[in-house]
């Protein structure tokens, strides 16, 4: 059984950040009105803590992909599961994503949306984990770099627990665990 081994970045923190990244973004897009895309289920609490803290006409909009099972290492499959409700072409359009790791998801996910003809594809990333490189990907906004370890909370999960803690932690498994 998994269990909690420290918190990462605490609720506090992750407020200043939040507003610090929807600060940026409403910057970077005055006069504009993005696409925001959540991507399910990870997203979800980063995302609307998000778009409270831009100050522009934003276009909400979800997606679902999958890449994981159960376990904690990349599967290299991407899947569309529940795609986008609106027609993105020749919009400015923003992802949403909770944790950046092999960076197959966002690699393959970005050039189907830009296939689809947006006028411009931006990522934001609540969490980057460089050590999990499968494939060459960097986020336009990103809110911290981790390290090599499993993270949870404030949206992320492990075998679809822990999404609602309001802040990150680590957990560590026993052996046999990890995919
Ligand atoms: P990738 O970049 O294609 O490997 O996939 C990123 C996805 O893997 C994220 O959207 C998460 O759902 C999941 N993921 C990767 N690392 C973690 C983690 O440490 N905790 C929880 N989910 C993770
Ligand atoms: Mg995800």
């Amino acid at each position: 059984m998994e269990k909690i081994d420290k918190i990462l970045i605490n609720a506090k923190d992750i407020r200043n950040r939040v507003a610090q990244m929807g600060a940026l973004i409403q910057t970077d897009y005055a006069e504009k009105s993005p696409v925001v895309i959540c991507v399910l289920k990870g997203a979800m609490v980063f995302y609307s803590d998000l778009v409270r803290q831009i100050d522009l006409p934003l276009i909400f909009d979800t997606i679902s992909v999958s890449s994981y099972g159960a376990g904690t290492s990349s599967s290299g499959k991407i899947n569309i599961i529940k795609d986008l409700d609106c027609d993105i072409s020749g919009k400015d359009v923003i992802v949403v994503e909770d944790i950046i790791d092999s960076g197959l998801t966002m690699k393959t996910l970005t050039l189907t949306l830009k296939n689809r003809g947006a006028k411009s594809v931006k990522v934001c990333a609540f969490l980057d984990k460089p050590s999990g490189r499968r494939v060459d990907f960097k986020a336009d906004y990103v809110g911290y770099q981790i390290g090599d370890e499993f993270v949870v909370g404030y949206g992320l999960d492990f075998d679809g627990k822990y999404r609602n803690l309001p802040y990150i932690g680590a957990i560590s498994l026993d052996e046999g665990e990890r995919e």
